[in-house]
């Protein structure tokens, strides 16, 4: 590849992917949006006509065994991810991997050694690290101004109802493969565990109790963390509207995020510092970090910088997926066990194979 090699990419999956294309939008230079594929040749082709030169696929295969193609996002339905990320590596393509990445931890030891094994690179879908205040708020706990991190807390409080899960494989086990910890709240705890140094330690208690639903809405869950910092994180998904929310207590100063659902990393946070001294310290420190690219867009730079050799701290990679699995499992252990558990999860754990119940029901994960 040469150094400046503008990439060809696919999106995979005409819902979200979207998003991944009007990010990606924003990179002409970077970037070629060649291919919309969906199964759903007319919701792709709804979307490819935002993108001029893009074509319409609803043969995933064909897009794979394009040569043409650099990099696939994978933008399908979660239980389809695991096998739609061996494939995207087998065919030499890198591959974007949405939320959750896979669905047990077993999975993403197979993706590690597929990995491994192959000559491109996987991208775990972690759009909400890139935003001004986030960036902020890690260069100031880089820079150690912030001293030491008391607690953190955490809300996803968004409002999802029928026509939400009209969509048949949200809300059941076999489809999403988990609630409001496993879709909604998993960039979040993303962002507090990139922060804090990961989760050592989980209790959670999880209910359904605001839609007709097979898995969780209603999640409490604490943590301890790699920082020493607790947190409390609280989630529901029958609030009268959305909103997200982080709050950190350091020993210098207390943070407070955007109210924005999906625009969390940006816009207004509030940087309030102990002293005035201390204040003026965090505004500089704070001025001198560049805004750089947001959301996907974020992301997508990131990626091609990645892919032409620099180190991209903010990125995720398939450790910080693998931690987010990790979460998961530890989560639904605690509420299931009733107990706190620790992490890190290897192959002994009695959830390594998945967190699924074996009960649920193949049929209802039929996407479109
Ligand atoms: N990162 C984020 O913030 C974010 C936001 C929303 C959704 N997501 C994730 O993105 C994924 C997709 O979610 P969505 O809301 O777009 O779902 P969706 O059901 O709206 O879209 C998925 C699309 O995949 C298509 N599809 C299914 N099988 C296919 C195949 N074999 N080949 C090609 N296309 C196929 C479907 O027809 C559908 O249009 C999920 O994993 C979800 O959790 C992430």
């Amino acid at each position: 590849m040469t150094e400046h090699k503008k990439l060809k990419i696919a999106i995979i999956g005409a819902g979200v992917g979207i998003g991944h294309a009007r990010g990606i939008a924003e990179l002409p230079h970077l970037y070629d949006i060649a291919v919309i594929c969906d199964i759903n040749t007319e919701r792709a082709a709804s979307v490819a006509k935002e993108f001029p030169g893009a074509r319409v696929e609803a043969d995933m295969q064909a897009v794979l065994d394009d040569p043409d193609i650099d990099i696939v996002s994978m933008c399908l339905p979660p239980h389809m991810h695991y096998q739609a990320i061996i494939d995207g590596l087998a065919a030499g393509k890198h591959v974007m991997g949405e939320k959750p990445l896979v669905t047990s931890l077993a999975d993403v030891d197979r993706v590690e050694d597929a990995l491994a094994k192959a000559s491109t690179r996987l991208f775990p879908v972690f759009q909400y690290r890139f935003g001004p205040g986030y960036r902020k708020l890690m260069h100031l706990i880089e820079s150690g101004l912030l001293g030491k991190a008391y607690t953190a807390t955490l809300e996803t409080h968004w409002r999802r109802e029928a026509a939400y899960y009209a969509t048949p494989w949200r809300g059941t086990w076999a489809g999403e493969c988990g609630g409001v910890i496993v879709s909604h709240a998993i960039h979040i705890h993303d962002l507090m565990a990139h922060a804090l140094g990961g989760v050592k330690r989980v209790a959670a208690f999880l209910q359904t109790r605001c839609n007709p639903i097979e898995t969780e809405d209603c999640a409490a869950v604490s943590l301890e963390t790699g920082s020493g910092a607790l947190v409390t994180s609280s989630m529901t998904l029958g609030a009268a509207e959305d909103m997200s929310r982080m709050r950190f207590c350091f020993e210098n100063a207390t943070i407070q995020s955007d109210l924005e659902p999906y625009t969390i990393s940006q816009g207004n946070w509030t940087f309030v510092a102990k002293t005035p001294e201390l204040q003026r310290e965090i505004d500089a420190a704070c001025a001198a970090v560049d805004d750089g690219y947001s959301r996907y867009a974020g992301l997508y730079e990131a990626v091609h910088r990645a892919l032409h050799g620099e180190d991209v701290p903010l990125l995720g990679d398939i450790a910080a997926a693998r931690h987010a699995m990790e979460l998961i499992t530890a989560i639904y252990d605690s509420q299931r066990n009733e107990r706190i558990v620790s992490l890190p999860l290897d192959g002994a754990h009695s959830l390594y194979r998945g967190w699924v119940p074996e009960t649920a029901s193949p049929a209802r994960a039929a996407s479109h």
